[in-house]
């Protein structure tokens, strides 16, 4: 069966799709609603990515970054304004479970100021002190930083194996690696 034009795809991104990846997340950036991206940053984590694309447009997208045995976050969601309310942002977080499952990783989390959209995505809200400290890595680009005012939330997929996940011992040269544990305080 041929896709309608109109039919949103959801597909890996490649570098072709950088400079419209940076046009939509630095378009909601700029009004504060998430993090700036470099080129640079994007080239990088470019595996992580999925993009959304309407006639041969891209008009959305995410990212699921790997943070331990258990935990993936998802990370630059970002649909372009005109695009609202079609249920692209949906789409893309499906996306991010399902390669999350690929993974056999149980838990998907997002610090988000989108937390209606989230609920409606399965997602509940969980103490940010609960999450481990390699989350707060992106903290320093950040200019809120202490003042962070996003809202920590989880999805589980219950269908998954639990796994034991190791610590972060330090490796054999001494040297921590920067997740040291789930902080309790
Ligand atoms: C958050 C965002 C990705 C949602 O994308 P979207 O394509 O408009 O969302 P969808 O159309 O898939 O909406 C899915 C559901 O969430 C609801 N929803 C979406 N945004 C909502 C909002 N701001 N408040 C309340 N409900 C919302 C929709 O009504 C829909 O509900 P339904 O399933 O009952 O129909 C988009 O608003 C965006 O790009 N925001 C700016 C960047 C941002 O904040 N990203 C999140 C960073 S973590």
């Amino acid at each position: 069966m041929t896709a309608s034009a109109t039919t949103p795809i959801i597909r890996p991104a490649t570098v072709h799709d950088v400079p419209r990846i940076a046009l939509i997340i630095n378009s909601h950036a700029e009004l504060g609603r998430m993090l700036f991206k470099s080129y640079a940053q994007l080239y990088e984590d470019l595996r992580d990515f999925a993009v959304c694309e309407v006639d041969q447009k891209v008009v959305g997208c995410t990212a699921l970054s790997v943070i331990w045995a258990d935990l993936a976050e998802v990370r630059s969601l970002a649909v372009e304004k005109s695009f609202h309310g079609r249920g692209i942002g949906k789409l893309l977080v499906r996306w991010a479970i399902e390669e999350a499952r690929r993974l056999q990783i149980r838990r998907l989390m997002s610090l988000t100021y989108e937390q209606a959209f989230f609920d409606k995505c399965g997602f509940v809200v969980v103490p940010k002190e609960s999450l481990p400290l390699k989350v707060w890595s992106d903290c320093v680009r950040c200019p809120k930083q202490e003042q962070c005012d996003e809202i920590a939330m989880v999805l589980t997929l219950h269908d998954l194996p639990v796994i034991e996940a190791p610590d972060a011992t330090p490796t054999p040269r001494g040297v921590s690696i920067p997740v040291l544990d789930y902080a309790e305080d």
